[in-house]
């Protein structure tokens, strides 16, 4: 009997994977989405070169491009009321918003949204980056442009060792568009490394019609996973009161492993970004816009901005965005300096489902700024042990069984 006691004291010990904790360290919704970032304002998009500029706070608020809706809802919007015909030098109003609290090594962040920019010239992301880029890297959880229908994962670092092998296919529903993550801005290679979503319903319209969905990133010393869910397959465990269970995910359709990529190099402490830009390097593109319905519309991008209705679906409709960390990791310090990092190891992503079909691929460039952020920080606890005393009773069954 003691021996059987002490084997299943030992049986669960041995299942550390499902014993994972996250403690929600930013809950960002209705009132308390829009203070968690600062407005990245600048009159010209000096990153990406698009036609578009970023408002303050104020003018944004006051402009109503960014607020809480009836719903609780917030809404990240491009303007879509000025007529800007025959000012050549129009740039569309739009926001660049960087959040407050950096995220560390050991998180997870999850975004659930009913609605993602899309038309003609837009081009939304949500994003991570260092505070030094490339060299602390960048994450991109969300992104595409124009009338594109599946989303593109991607990171980008300055890290010259940071390479996905075409076997890390198997562990990952999306298909692997460029495998080197490594960008060099001052020669121009700023793709990364891509993976494009092959479940239906990402992006556009159809991740609209859909009802929206989540998406998640998992940054841990294994690696990088990113998820998405479609509305209707929004896993249980996710939302409301839940703590979520990455493990219970199955396969990500991003994966960026640790023995391809190290996490802990390429990537200092994170700046959540999200923004909407027009034209730009990425949506303006000569091998994407040229074979895109939307060169019907106008031979160039830029032709286009001048007209605000252009722009009635640019906008983010989102419900929250949380960040966990892993078994008492502290969430950021926000600080010009450093970069501190909690890690802890999860288990790399589960295997489970099989992709559906194969899906367009592109290059793009997002991101790059140097912040000083400052800001405080909500904290709430939760822990999931529900898988954990399953994996436990089904040893103490196993057990039993051979006893
Ligand atoms: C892919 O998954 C298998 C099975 O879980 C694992 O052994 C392997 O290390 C993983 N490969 C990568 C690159 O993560
Ligand atoms: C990845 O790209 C970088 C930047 O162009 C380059 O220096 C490096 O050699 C490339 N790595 C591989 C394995 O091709
Ligand atoms: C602008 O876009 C919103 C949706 O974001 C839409 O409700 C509105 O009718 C559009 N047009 C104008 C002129 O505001
Ligand atoms: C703000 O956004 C611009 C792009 O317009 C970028 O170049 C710049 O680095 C950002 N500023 C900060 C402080 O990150």
């Amino acid at each position: 009997m003691s021996l059987f006691y002490t084997l299943a004291v030992l049986s669960a010990a041995l299942s550390p994977v499902y014993a994972q904790k996250y403690t929600l360290t930013q809950d960002l919704a209705g009132n308390n989405f829009l203070p968690a970032f600062k407005y990245n304002a600048s009159v010209e998009d000096f990153q990406n070169g698009g036609n578009v500029q970023f408002l303050s706070q104020s003018a944004a608020v006051q402009q109503k491009l960014t607020y809480v809706d009836d719903n609780n809802r917030i809404i990240i919007k491009v303007d879509n009321t000025t007529n800007g015909a025959g000012n050549s030098a129009f740039g569309r109003s739009s926001v660049y918003l960087m959040g407050n609290n950096m995220v560390n090594i050991g998180s997870l962040i999850v975004l659930d949204a009913n609605h993602i920019p899309f038309g003609c010239s837009v081009w939304p992301s949500f994003f991570t980056q260092g505070q030094k880029w490339p060299d602390q890297g960048e994450m991109d959880i969300i992104e595409n442009v124009n009338l594109a229908s599946n989303n593109q994962f991607s990171l980008h670092v300055g890290d010259d060792n940071c390479n996905l092998p075409a076997t890390s296919s198997s562990n990952q529903t999306g298909k692997i568009t460029n495998g080197n993550c490594t960008v060099v801005p001052p020669l121009d290679i700023n793709t990364g490394c891509v993976a494009a979503e092959t479940k239906p319903n990402s992006f556009g319209t159809d991740f609209a019609s859909a009802g929206g969905g989540v998406f998640a990133a998992l940054w841990d010393t294994n690696g990088i996973a990113m998820w998405f869910f479609s509305r209707p397959s929004v896993p249980s465990n996710i939302g409301g009161t839940a703590t979520p269970d990455p493990t219970t995910w199955g396969q990500p359709s991003a994966w960026f492993p640790a023995s391809a990529c190290d996490p802990t190099k390429a990537f200092g402490p994170q700046i959540l970004t999200l923004y909407i830009d027009v034209c730009g390097q990425f949506a303006d593109a000569p091998g994407l816009w040229d074979p895109s319905p939307c060169k019907a519309k106008a031979d160039q991008c830029f032709q286009l901005v001048q007209d605000p209705t252009n722009y009635d679906e640019a906008y983010w409709e989102i419900n929250y965005l949380r960040v966990f960390t892993q078994n008492g990791g502290t969430s950021s310090t926000p600080s010009s300096s450093g970069s501190t990092s909690n890690s802890n190891s999860n288990s790399a992503p589960a295997s489970a489902p099989a992709p559906a079909s194969a899906s367009t691929s592109a290059t793009d460039s997002a991101g790059a700024p140097n912040p000083s952020t400052t800001g405080s920080k909500g904290a709430a606890t939760r822990s999931i042990p529900t898988s954990w005393f399953f994996t436990s009773a089904l040893g103490l069954v196993a057990l039993f069984w051979v006893f």
